[in-house]
């Protein structure tokens, strides 16, 4: 008999269910809160009560477009963490609910392990081509910056990580402190396709080993305007293309440094990036440039596998479920974990 997992994801501001057969993708549905636009950031408090009401729908649509009866459902694989409480309490509360409704069994998964695990959701008409273990995750998001090494579905190891911000945290706090929006991501990277990334250079961080630190960078980049703009008011306006492609470049030699030194400590070849922050154009192709050169297979998730999904929730979920994993109904939602 098929294995049908409904998946639920709510650890920021997408509400989001999907279902797999099998691992296979049926549905995948997200709902992006665009409540939190005008204030810069995730407002935590109306991130879950934008989840209380956009759970039913998204859960209905999802079971809708799968073609598949709640009653049909083998179990419910949710994200426990790490996230935003409030948001996660409404995934976690309504998966609870509706496994103990349907009496079938219930499945936890942690948010990240999720992100590197997103390219096992096999799809219809796709390649469905993904890494061989043990391969590397490079995971960027706007709450993590980590080197995975994944021996198994249910296997990882933290091989470096941020001792401050993350990536995705620079590149929104940057993008505020520019006065050019939020989340910041995505407009720095579509700027930077217009600018010259050898134009301007911003301190990078002597770190030991495979760990990150982002919080130098940024304040480098803070001094670096507030310098400019004392001098011509007009410097931001005039230069904004360069200076994001110069800032993304740096962020990028950052994170393609250490990746490349676990690439060669571990003698691993299979690499692929996972969260928010790899949908970035300029690491994509860096990616690409750095396998064809270093022999590696790169694996690129599709954009819409980098953003948060409940696909990828499913599928975790899926691997844990044929392992025999169950949660019990009494489990709590974790804002961190700190580690897999
Ligand atoms: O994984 P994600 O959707 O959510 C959490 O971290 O919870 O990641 C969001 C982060 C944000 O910091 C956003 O600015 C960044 O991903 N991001 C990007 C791009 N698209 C989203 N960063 C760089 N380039 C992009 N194209």
């Amino acid at each position: 008999m098929a294995d049908i997992i409904l998946g639920i994801e709510s650890s920021c501001d997408d509400t989001s269910a999907a279902v797999i057969r099998d691992g296979w993708l049926l549905s995948n549905v997200i709902a992006s809160q665009q409540v939190h636009k005008s204030f810069g950031g995730v407002v935590p408090e109306l991130a879950s009560r934008a989840h209380e009401m956009n759970i039913v729908p998204v859960v209905s649509e999802a079971l809708s477009r799968a073609g598949v009866a709640a009653a049909d459902l083998t179990a419910i694989a949710f994200t426990r963490g790490p996230g935003l409480l409030g948001s996660l309490l409404v995934g976690t509360s309504f998966a609870k609910t509706m496994a103990l409704s349907l009496d079938i069994p219930l499945v936890m998964v942690n948010h990240l392990q999720g992100h590197i695990l997103a390219g096992f959701v096999k799809q219809e008409g796709s390649e469905n081509r993904h890494p061989q273990f043990p391969y590397l995750c490079l995971l960027v998001s706007g709450g993590n910056s980590q080197i995975v090494r994944v021996d198994s579905p249910l296997e990882f190891t933290i091989l470096g990580q941020t001792i401050d911000d993350a990536v995705g945290e620079a590149f929104d706090k940057c993008s505020k402190m520019m006065g050019l929006g939020y989340p910041g991501g995505p407009i720095i990277d579509a700027l930077a396709k217009k600018g010259d990334p050898k134009r301007f250079t911003f301190a990078k961080p002597h770190l030991e080993g495979l760990d990150y630190s982002f919080s130098g960078v940024k304040t480098s980049l803070l001094y670096f305007v507030r310098d400019e703009m004392a001098k011509d008011p007009q410097f931001m306006e005039k230069n904004k293309e360069d200076i994001c492609a110069s800032f993304q470049k740096c962020l990028i030699d950052i994170l393609m440094d250490k990746l490349i030194k676990a690439a060669k400590q571990t003698g691993i070849k299979e690499l692929t990036i996972g969260g928010g922050v790899s949908a970035n154009s300029g690491l994509r192709e860096r990616m690409l440039q750095e396998g064809a050169k270093r022999g590696w297979n790169v694996y690129l998730p599709e954009f819409k596998f980098t953003t948060d999904n409940a696909a990828m929730i499913a599928i975790a979920g899926y691997y844990h479920y044929l392992a025999g994993e169950r949660c019990p109904l009494d489990v709590a939602p974790v804002s961190r974990i700190a580690d897999f």
